[in-house]
């Protein structure tokens, strides 16, 4: 299925995760819903998440104490309102997934709740060790229920706004331009709104958990559409990857810590306890800067994951993937510890919303990883993103839906693609090259523990790799690799210039130039086009 060069409909979203579906979901009783993903409808990091879902749902645990959890992880940066929202919305968002047959892990009738890092409970509602793939398949499965039309291999290169195409009137989104991965085709679809559910951008960094089509699209292009993005510079590292040379960023779930695994160097030694009282179950932040600290102390290449006190039946029972996963690059973790090291994981920061997924440009909506709610602050509670996806999904369609004007979309003419006297590419290792380099740079220069200086380095690189970008973007034709080394370039000069404007450390923000946090600095660190260009 491909899509006709002009498309209109009243929801368009762009991306089929958890953020994208629920909206889906909740929008497709009001009008008519497009969904694009820009690979196969499946793929994105909702499909990779393994630890599950956070919410209160045990006996001992209740809002308050979820809310606290967040806060803390948040170091102080959380939007309240925005926390408040999705704790309190969280356990209907579980039941909704329920009734929609996902099959959450269960004992002796009651979900069975993992704990991990920053919780000071058990509340992860989990499907064994694959979560995201159950949530993404019940998800899936309903929006082909309801008939709503997903187009995979569609990747959106730019929003269409009234700015663009010079329209008097209030500024505003009229949809987006598509490129067919297969065809090459740049399609016009306009819509009453559009919604960006795009994910993070974690392939902004050399290694990552994220998949390949984590390239921080949806925060480029809102922000070359003009809206504000905040707190980019909290860019989490998540502390356990596999460390092995065949294995991508595979990722070992923080799920492990919390049954009982303990982090060791190479000689053995459990190194936690020197860094924080909560040892292992500390907040991410604080485990993925102790494995960093305690490898490049030692001058180790990795840390380990020791799950070998565990009995092999309940590491099957639990973590069948994971354990599948080690054996495949000939790593029993029942018989020995796991090698593991810190990779690039969540995007904290993105789009500013208000509580209803809004954007500041109106009739855009951003969802998801790609926004910045408030939820996460400095920091993200694991797993409250999956959720934050679910509450935020359906809030959106709520509001969105009133944008429909009786049902009738008056759309203005909005002239197709141009492409100029774009010629056929010749140069591709112009991509290839940059797209290393800036990957490179940032995770150099950008990464778990900064410096002034380093991250000074990394903007003058960007600087330069933006400017060749531009250049061979505005002289070739459009392909997919330079879509998404554009965005990644422009996403990665959002980290860095919102690292540089936070002199203070705080949350995941750790600069050797200023160690403490500084309380007047508690505020978002909010860019729009004009400051960061
Ligand atoms: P995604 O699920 O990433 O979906 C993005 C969608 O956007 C895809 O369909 C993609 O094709 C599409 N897209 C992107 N760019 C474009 C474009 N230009 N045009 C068209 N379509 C586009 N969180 C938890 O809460 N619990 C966990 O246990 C957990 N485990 C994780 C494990 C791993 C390995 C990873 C990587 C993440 C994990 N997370 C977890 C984080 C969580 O999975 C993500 O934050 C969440 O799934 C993001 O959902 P989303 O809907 O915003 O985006
Ligand atoms: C994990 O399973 O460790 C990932 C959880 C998350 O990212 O929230």
């Amino acid at each position: 299925m491909s899509l006709a060069p002009r498309e209109q409909v009243d929801f368009l979203v762009l991306g089929g995760g958890v953020a994208g579906l629920s909206f889906a979901l909740e929008a497709a009783a009001h009008g008519s819903v497009l969904v694009l993903t820009k690979k196969g409808r499946s793929e994105g990091s909702t499909q990779y998440a393994q630890g599950g879902i956070a919410s209160v749902l045990g006996p001992d645990d209740d809002f308050d104490r979820h809310i606290e959890d967040t806060l803390v992880a948040g170091a102080g940066l959380c939007h309240r309102d925005a926390v408040e929202v999705t704790v309190r919305e969280g356990p209907e968002r579980i039941r909704w997934l329920l009734s929609l047959g996902v099959e959450f892990d269960r004992e002796e009738g009651h979900l069975h709740l993992t704990r991990e890092g920053g919780h000071s409970r058990r509340r992860v509602a989990h499907a064994k060790d694959t979560t995201g793939r159950e949530v993404e398949r019940a998800l899936l499965a309903a929006c082909d229920a309801r008939g709503i039309r997903i187009v995979e291999d569609q990747l959106a290169i730019d929003l269409v706004t009234s700015a663009k195409l010079g329209l008097s009137g209030p500024p505003r989104c009229l949809g987006a331009y598509v490129l067919d991965r297969a065809s090459g085709d740049v399609s016009t679809v306009v819509a009453a709104a559009t919604v960006l559910a795009t994910g993070g951008g974690g392939k902004v960094y050399l290694y990552t958990s994220n998949p390949d089509v984590a390239t921080g699209d949806g925060v480029a292009m809102a922000w070359r559409a003009g809206a504000p993005v905040a707190n980019m510079e909290f860019f989490q590292f998540h502390p356990t990857c596999l460390f092995h040379p065949a294995a991508g960023s595979f990722l070992i779930s923080e799920a492990l810590r919390g049954e009982g695994g303990i982090l060791r160097n190479k000689a053995g030694e459990a190194f936690m306890v020197r860094y924080d009282p909560r040892k292992e179950l500390a907040p991410r932040d604080v485990v993925a800067r102790s494995i960093d600290a305690e490898v490049k102390r030692r001058g180790d290449d990795c840390a380990f994951l020791d799950m070998t006190h565990l009995p092999k039946a309940f590491l099957l029972d639990h973590f069948p993937h994971i354990y599948a996963t080690c054996r495949e690059f000939g790593i029993d973790m029942a018989a020995q510890p796991i090698p593991v090291v810190p990779a690039a994981h969540y995007q904290c920061g993105g789009v500013v919303t208000d509580l209803h997924g809004a954007t500041s440009l109106p009739r855009l909506f951003a969802v998801g990883e790609v926004s910045c709610t408030g939820l996460h602050g400095a920091n993200r509670l694991a797993s409250n993103s999956l959720l934050e996806g679910l509450v935020f999904g359906r809030r959106a369609a709520l509001v969105a839906r009133e944008l429909l004007d009786g049902g009738r979309l008056v759309a203005p003419d909005v002239p197709p693609w141009n492409p100029g006297n774009a010629l056929a590419p010749d140069e591709g290792v112009v991509v290839t090259h940059n797209w290393e380099e800036v990957r490179r740079t940032m995770w150099n220069y950008v990464g778990i523990v900064r410096t002034t200086k380093r991250l000074e380095r990394a903007r003058s690189r960007l600087r330069t790799l933006r400017s060749e970008i531009r250049e061979y973007y505005w002289q070739y034709k459009v392909t997919p690799d330079l879509v998404e080394l554009r965005n990644l370039a422009d996403m990665a000069m959002l980290v860095i210039e919102s690292a540089l404007r936070r002199k203070e450390s705080r949350g995941l923000h750790y600069t050797l130039d200023y160690p403490d946090a500084d309380d007047a600095q508690l505020r978002d660190t909010v860019l729009t086009r004009s400051d960061a260009e």
